[in-house]
């Protein structure tokens, strides 16, 4: 393949801020393309090799964290509070699943945002939208909107600390966090499951606690966890920065993430996302929406995997549980119809996003569930396995979707929303929905 990490360089780019003085563009990715790299290309093989064992039913894939990383929220507790969630969840999913669960963040490089609009207008005044803290800051002044180059320097050091900070968490005494009596329940009380709910909780503590007498040691010892990082590929001159080959491997790298994925505003076939993401040697993953058709989406994964790779690619869907019944299977059968190797996973977060009557951006617990439920009986119908779950989520407890066993209302968003962009399920909304999707994975296995 003819292919370098700057061919994406002679496509339309789609989502792109226009810098000032695309010079700086260049001396940024320069320096971004000396320093180290976040991530090894060994751990993005061991990544691929999961992903492909997840396709083929063996493993299940959560993938999670926020909408959104902003350089302000790079903090030690809320990067803990993150890696907490994450982890209580996955311990669900593998309690619910029966299957080994590949935890997979959205962070370590989380801050570039596609928009809808190029430009925002306020009492007459219209500067450039906000791309995310990658590209410009949220306040509305000209200075603060304005793309900056640097920021990606900015971002990628806060991304270093960040996953220097999580790989610190997990090699040292973290692994106590995934013990139930460190778990926060008190919404459980609140739910007309708790009896159910309490039961996941004490039979995931009791297989801990035989686990470790047996091996007398911690779980967190006898089977390290991985984590794996993963960021929306928008912002291309950084993507590029990092892009290099390694000793003794074939191909390009983007050392940058394990996983980096496609947005649903970036997928056009002859654009410059697809140019590059299809030449590097990572696993990827494809957002899927409501406006791509079989045969588009047909088209995508040869390009994106003309080997037909296990691991390669993942298919990311978030059709809305609205319209899922309708879309979800002329796009299942076109793909399978192909012989085409994937893991399927649905995002039930962004094809769910509404306005409240005062305006403000939320998500339903309902509706989440429901395409998410929607989608494990989809796919087993049509005899594949829906192998993954894609959230926005936080280790807080902020008010931003509606809905969940504390039953938060349109009310309650005002207290504590933090979102800059997407609504995220809170820390007791993320772990209530593991324990859902346990439930419902439990009862297709027929157990
Ligand atoms: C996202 O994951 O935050 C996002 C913007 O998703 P999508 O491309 O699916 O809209
Ligand atoms: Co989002």
């Amino acid at each position: 393949m003819d292919w370098s990490p700057t061919s994406w360089r002679s496509r339309p780019a789609a989502q792109q801020p226009v810098y000032p003085c695309p010079e700086e563009v260049e001396s940024v990715v320069a320096i971004m393309s000396t320093l180290p790299p976040l991530v090894t290309s060994w751990e993005i093989e061991s990544l691929k090799a999961q992903l492909a064992e997840a396709a083929a039913g063996r493993r299940f894939l959560l993938q999670g964290g926020d909408c959104a990383e902003s350089f302000q929220e790079c903090d030690a507790a809320q990067i803990a509070s993150k890696l907490k969630i994450l982890l209580q969840m996955s311990l669900v999913l593998v309690h619910g699943t029966r299957k080994r669960v590949i935890r997979v963040g959205r962070f370590g490089g989380q801050y570039a945002k596609p928009r809808s609009e190029d430009v925002e207008t306020r009492n007459g005044v219209t500067l450039p939208t906000y791309r995310g803290d990658l590209v410009n800051a949220v306040g509305f002044t000209e200075a603060e909107r304005t793309p900056d180059p640097q920021r990606m320097l900015r971002g990628y050091e806060r991304a270093a600390l960040t996953v220097n900070f999580i790989r610190s968490l997990i090699d040292g005494g973290f692994a106590d966090l995934h013990h139930p009596e460190y778990w926060d329940l008190g919404f459980v009380k609140h739910s007309p499951r708790a009896a159910e709910y309490q039961r996941i909780v004490e039979s995931i503590g009791e297989s801990l606690r035989f686990m470790e007498a047996l091996a007398g040691t911690t779980v967190g010892e006898i089977n390290r966890v991985d984590f794996f990082t993963s960021h929306d590929a928008l912002l291309l001159p950084y993507e590029q920065a990092q892009t290099r080959r390694v000793p003794r491997r074939e191909g390009w790298y983007n050392l940058s993430t394990h996983l980096p994925w496609l947005g649903m505003r970036t997928s056009e076939i002859d654009g410059a996302h697809v140019a590059y993401l299809r030449g590097i040697a990572n696993p990827i993953a494809l957002k899927i929406g409501p406006g791509m058709t079989p045969p588009q989406l047909n088209e995508l994964v040869e390009t994106l995997n003309p080997g037909n790779e296990p691991g390669r690619l993942t298919l990311i869907h978030r059709l809305g549980a609205g319209h899922i019944d309708d879309l979800l299977p002329p796009l299942v059968e076109a793909v399978k119809k192909a012989g085409s190797i994937v893991l399927w996973c649905c995002d039930p977060m962004h094809g769910n996003t509404q306005r409240t009557s005062v305006g403000i951006k939320t998500r339903n617990f309902d509706d989440i569930l429901s395409e998410l439920e929607r989608s494990f009986e989809i796919h087993e119908r049509l005899g594949t396995y829906l192998g993954g779950v894609h959230f926005e989520l936080t280790g807080e407890n902020v008010t931003e979707c509606i809905g969940g066993a504390r039953g938060l209302t349109e009310a309650d968003l005002a207290r504590d929303y933090k979102s800059q962009v997407d609504p995220r399920l809170n820390y007791e909304q993320a772990l209530e929905m593991a324990m859902l999707i346990a439930r419902k994975a439990r009862r297709h296995e027929g157990t």
